[in-house]
Order: structure tokens, then C-alpha cells, then sequence
């Protein structure tokens, strides 16, 4: 950890997981950065004290800046590699970018609160902006992805999540942000209850019932966990913390895929080796079974940031 004292980072970055989630992608009004600079620290700073009021529930949440956004809102200052969300395609394996200049993050393990906060939020922005995207996530069994796999095992765990999640000394100004990737996957269940199990896990690189890794010798080069899991030059592990949740209804579902980190490049690492492979022809062969329809790639200030100017 950093020696110096840490800005509020916005608690929902770094939270464990919860049963329930609402997330909304606005766009802002032309002419509103003012007020908006305003109106988006108040709400960050309301959720940063519903945290306390809702700790029973476990309440928490977060606000985040587009990519494509950020110089309008902030143009003095921006983080040192904040950039739009890497869109890419190789055959029928694609991820596209829609980008929002605004992003609200909000989770709990009750609903009917989730439900009257996200209302309120709504209410605070209002004269602001438009709500574009409106998305509601759930726990599903024990913290399974609709694919019926466990996700989230290997996310980094107690403090280790803010060394992953949240930018420290080598962007003064931005430490306790963190770099926040939205993807929305709808799954193709029908196609994927097809596969035999055993396929399914070969996919996957884990065994489904018991949440097993297999042995790194019989992990397929096609499987993601084999296309995710990935090093640096020096051989150190390269990590970013997973806040997915599984999402929609029978018509559309699948899996609200949300990346916070300390740095934007892990996650286009891991992207790159899902779609284009390693280069000997090993793409991820998830992709064969959920489509991308999002894209987004966000920042999420500290408290401290948000605020600066306003006292
Ligand atoms: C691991 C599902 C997309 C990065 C996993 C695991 C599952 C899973 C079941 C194994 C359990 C675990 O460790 O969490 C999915 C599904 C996705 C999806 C259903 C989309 C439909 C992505 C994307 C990325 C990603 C887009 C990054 C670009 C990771 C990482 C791990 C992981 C880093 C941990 C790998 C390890 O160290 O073992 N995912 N994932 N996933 N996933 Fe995904």
C-alpha cells in the first residue's frame, strides 16, 4: 500500500459483493458542467452516508465519468490514461463500444432501498441529464453467472482489492480513482445448456458443481480462465477486480461484466486475448456463447476529488 494518507475513494469501488443492483447510464444536457460538478459530488457524498444509515444491508455504490465525457466536465485535469472504451471484432467474436458520459453504480441487499435511492439519484440529476440505460442486477444461486459457473472466485480479496482497484501515487490528483470497464453480455443460454457439462467446464477452465480449477496442464488454451489469466513481462500476475453481476429477464439475460482497476490496460489485455487470442489461433470460446452489446469505459474519482473545488 501507498504510505501517504488516501483520498475517500467512493466505498461501492472496492465493496463485496450484494444480492441486488441497479445501474444507470445517463448522458448529460449540454451546458450543465457547472451544476452538474455539483449535483455529482452531492450524490456521491449521499451514498457515501447511505453506506453508514444502510450498513445493515450492506449499502454501497458509486459514481463514474465517461471516457468521451471527462474533458467537458473536468477539461483542467484528467486522468493520466483515461481513453475510450477498446472496442474490437475478430469474426464473430465482438466488442463493441457504447459509451455514456455517466455512470451510477448501486448496490444492496435489500431492492425496496436500492429502488428509492436510485429514484432520489435520479431526482438530484435531473435537470442535468437523461437517462439512457436503466439495468437491474441480481445474486443468482451462490454468486453463479446464469452459465450456472461460480464467478468471482478468484477476484482479489480484503485489502489486496484496493492495491487492484484503486490508483495510487503515479496520478497524484487521481489517487483512490479508479478505471471502471462496463460490458453488457447477453447470454445465448439455450445454445449453451446444450453442451454437456463436461464441455461447458472445458470452456469455462473450472469445474461447474464444486467450482474446481483444473489443473493448469489440462486447462484448454481455449478455456477463458486460460485467456484471462495473465503476466506481465516480470512474470507478476496481472489483476483487475470483477463487481459483475448476472442481470435481465427471459428475454434478455446474462452476465453485467464490470472491471475496476488501477490502471485501463489489464482489462484490454484480457479483452484482447478473449477476442483476438494468443496469436496461435486460441480465442476464448465463452464468446461463442454470450454477445457483448456495451461498451463503456468510465473513471470514478475519489470523493475528495469531486468536492475539490466546491468547498
Ligand atoms: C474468471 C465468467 C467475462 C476476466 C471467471 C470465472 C467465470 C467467469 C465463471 C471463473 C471464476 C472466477 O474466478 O471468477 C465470465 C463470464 C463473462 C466473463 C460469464 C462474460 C460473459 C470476462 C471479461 C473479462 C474477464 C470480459 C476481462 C476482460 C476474468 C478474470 C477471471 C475470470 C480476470 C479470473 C481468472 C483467474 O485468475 O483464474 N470469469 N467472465 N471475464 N474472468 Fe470472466
Amino acid at each position: 500500500m501507498d504510505n501517504q494518507v488516501m483520498p475517500r475513494e467512493q466505498l461501492g469501488v472496492c465493496a463485496e459483493g450484494n444480492l441486488h443492483s441497479i445501474y444507470l447510464m445517463f448522458n448529460a444536457n449540454d451546458g450543465v458542467e457547472a451544476p452538474l460538478r455539483s449535483s455529482l459530488a452531492s450524490v456521491a457524498e449521499y451514498l457515501y452516508d447511505l453506506t453508514d444509515q444502510y450498513a445493515d444491508s450492506a449499502f454501497n455504490g458509486f459514481v463514474a465519468i465517461g471516457a468521451n465525457y471527462w474533458d467537458s466536465l473536468f477539461p483542467a485535469e484528467r486522468p493520466a490514461h483515461l481513453k475510450p472504451f477498446p472496442a474490437m471484432q475478430e469474426g464473430n467474436r465482438s466488442a463493441p463500444a457504447i459509451e455514456f458520459d455517466l455512470f451510477v453504480h448501486l448496490r444492496c441487499d435489500r431492492l425496496d432501498i436500492l429502488h428509492l435511492v436510485a429514484n432520489e439519484v435520479n431526482q438530484m440529476l435531473e435537470e442535468q441529464v437523461e437517462l439512457i440505460e436503466e439495468e437491474r442486477g441480481f445474486r443468482f444461486m451462490d454468486s453463479r453467472d446464469l452459465t450456472g459457473f461460480v464467478d468471482g472466485t478468484e477476484n482479489p480479496k480484503g485489502r489486496h482489492r484496493q492495491e487492484v482497484a484503486l490508483v495510487g501515487d503515479e496520478d497524484p490528483l487521481f489517487k483512490g480513482g479508479s478505471y471502471v470497464h462496463v460490458q453488457k453480455f447477453a447470454h445465448n443460454l439455450s445454445k449453451w445448456h446444450r453442451l454437456p457439462v463436461k464441455k461447458q467446464e472445458d470452456i469455462i477452465g473450472r469445474t461447474k458443481v464444486d467450482n474446481v480449477e483444473y489443473e493448469s496442464e489440462d486447462k484448454p488454451l481455449t478455456s477463458h480462465i486460460k485467456r484471462v489469466n495473465l503476466k506481465d513481462e516480470q512474470g507478476r500476475s496481472l489483476e483487475i477486480l470483477r463487481q459483475s453481476m448476472p442481470y435481465g429477464s427471459v428475454k434478455e439475460q446474462g452476465l453485467m461484466f464490470i472491471s475496476v482497476c488501477r490502471t485501463p490496460f489489464h482489462f484490454e489485455k484480457m479483452l484482447q486475448s478473449m477476442v483476438h487470442g494468443d496469436g496461435q489461433g486460441n480465442h476464448d470460446h465463452l464468446m461463442h456463447f454470450t454477445r457483448a452489446m456495451t461498451g463503456s469505459s468510465f473513471f470514478a474519482p475519489s470523493l475528495d476529488f469531486l468536492r475539490k473545488d466546491l468547498d
